[in-house]
């Protein structure tokens, strides 16, 4: 068996045990397919960990850049104590519409708002402050998306990066692929920045190899 084969297995496996049948989930990942997204939601045992997170937190105010049809919205919301709040952002008017409607399936229309636009301008809008951000939207858009994280936080809040291994291609410091340079200026940034506290979480599953950064804002 491939190496592939076997990461996938596993990623069933898991997704059997520990995360079970999931209705809407199931139902909001079909409504995506259906509209022609791409397949490029966090993988269900990557969106647990981000539910997860929001929980370990004791998040209240979460922000996430990159809604596509609100599958890992779901995920990070479904993570909310009552009275918590969500703002997603998306470019895309047609996932916007798809992601509120698997939002409003999901129980969540008045937890989480789906904000149409280019992320920067309505980053700008924002004042926060948000206990837990995730950054998943354009990679070129990182650095930005991690300033703008670091002016809407306080310490003690956490930022997830998703993509951060790009099938291994982020040590390729030649690279001119947008989404590499993007990412790897984000490392950069972290890097030198003394408000960020940083790891990154190497990920192989059902959607090949990736990763997460999860970092730490003091
Ligand atoms: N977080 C989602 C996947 C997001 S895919 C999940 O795991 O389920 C990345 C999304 O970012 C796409 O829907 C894309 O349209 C959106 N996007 C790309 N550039 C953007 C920008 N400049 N502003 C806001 N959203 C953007
Ligand atoms: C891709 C995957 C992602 O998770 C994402 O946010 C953007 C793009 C991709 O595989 O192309
Ligand atoms: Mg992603």
């Amino acid at each position: 068996m491939s190496d592939e084969a076997r990461w996938e297995q596993v990623d069933a496996y898991v997704a059997e045990k520990l995360l079970g049948p999931d209705e809407v989930l199931t139902a909001a990942l079909a409504d995506c397919a259906a509209a022609g997204m791409p397949a490029i939601q966090v993988p269900a045992a990557q969106g647990k960990l981000l539910n997860l997170l929001v929980r370990v937190h004791g998040a209240r105010r979460v922000l996430e850049i990159g809604t596509l049809g609100g599958y890992s919205t779901i995920w990070l919301a479904r993570g909310l104590p009552a009275g918590g709040r969500l703002d997603t952002l998306e470019i895309d008017p047609r996932w916007a519409e798809v992601a509120r409607r698997n939002l409003d399936r999901a129980g969540l229309a008045g937890v989480a708002e789906v904000h149409l636009g280019p992320a920067v301008d309505t980053l700008a809008t924002l004042t926060g402050p948000y206990d837990l951000v995730f950054i998943d939207a354009d990679k070129p858009g990182n650095p930005a998306y991690l300033r703008e994280a670091l002016r809407l936080t306080r310490p003690g809040a956490v930022v997830v990066l998703d993509n951060v291994v790009r099938g291994g291609r982020v040590v390729d410091a030649d690279s001119t692929e947008p989404s590499v340079v993007g990412t790897r200026a984000a490392y950069d940034l972290i890097a030198a920045e003394p408000r960020l506290d940083a790891t990154a979480l190497q990920t192989v599953g059902a959607k090949g190899y990736d990763g997460f950064v999860v970092a730490l804002v003091s």
